[in-house]
């Protein structure tokens, strides 16, 4: 039996109308027009693509758009004291950071100089820490963007078996905050997990984010389990490339009960839920 498709590029469309709709009415009602500062370092290929994506995206659902496209040798108190003009920037309720940076910034530091409260990327350290202790916090995107998925297939997920891969700051570790949120039992895998396939197959949902082509394969997956595929992985397909998960979907497809696709499945998630977080994000700065 195949899995239900679970399709990210149409929810992500419908997220993005939702959000159209809060903005107009901010507009309307409060003369407030949100606004998302992107911050890019440097000339990385794939990050100058999602910074592209994000600024039209923001534009479409009637949002003001701000670009600082840095030099990759920009010093660290220049970017600093952008994001402290942008941190007093009324019109500004949103700022991004692209990661990575350029390997003589320290990230920690820039990420933790943004005001947590325009953090919409939810990676400043008193928005990981409202998230781990269960308060209310800005949630990173592509966890938040999964979560909604799952949600809108299971509608509860409590008591259900969370299996997440991979632990980065950005992805694994808040995903199974939100999943132990839902009160799931949840188990993060990684690199040294011991018969990581084992420990996969007791999942009732999988969440893999590894960045690893199509490592997670159908024996990998109990029968009729969620896989929730978060990698974005660009393999060579003849003289050209292609896109791959981190799961082998044409044997996943085959034993889950449903599935995300790569592309569009997690990625355009991903971009409407910083739209959300940047409407919250003004709907709090104005009470
Ligand atoms: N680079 C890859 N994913 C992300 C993300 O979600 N936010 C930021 N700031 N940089 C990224």
């Amino acid at each position: 039996m195949s899995a239900k498709i679970i399709d990210g590029k149409a929810f992500a469309a419908t997220v993005r109308e939702k959000v159209a709709g809060h903005v107009a009415r901010l507009k309307a009602d409060h003369g407030i027009t949100p606004g998302l500062a992107v911050v890019l370092v440097g000339e990385d290929p794939a990050s100058q693509v999602y910074v592209r994506n994000k600024g039209k995206q923001t534009i479409e659902v009637g949002m003001a758009s701000v670009e600082h496209k840095l030099d990759a040798g920009t010093s660290e108190a220049d970017l600093l004291a952008l994001i402290a003009e942008l941190n007093a920037d009324p019109a500004i309720h949103g700022i991004l950071v692209q990661l990575p940076l350029p390997g003589h910034l320290n990230s920690d530091l820039v990420i933790n100089s943004i005001d947590p409260a325009k953090d919409v990327d939810g990676f400043h350290i008193s928005n990981v820490g409202l998230l781990g202790t269960g308060q209310k916090s800005m949630v990173p995107c592509t966890p938040l963007g999964c979560l909604m998925m799952l949600r809108d297939h299971h509608g509860s997920l409590s008591g259900l078996n969370a299996v997440v891969i991979g632990r980065s700051n950005i992805v694994g570790k808040p995903m199974a905050q939100l999943l132990l949120g839902e009160s799931c039992t949840v188990t993060i895998a990684h690199s040294r997990t011991r018969d990581i396939e084992a420990v996969c197959r007791q999942a009732d949902i999988l969440v893999a984010a590894v960045g690893r082509p199509e490592m997670v394969t159908a024996d990998w997956i109990k029968p009729g389990a969620t896989v929730i595929d978060v990698g974005i992985n660009r393999v060579p397909n003849g003289e050209k490339h292609k896109l791959v998960g981190d799961v082998d979907f044409a044997s996943a497809v085959e034993v889950a009960g449903a599935i995300t696709p790569v592309p569009g499945g997690v990625g355009p998630m991903t971009i409407a839920c910083l739209l959300a977080n940047t409407v919250t994000a003004a709907c709090r700065a104005n009470g």
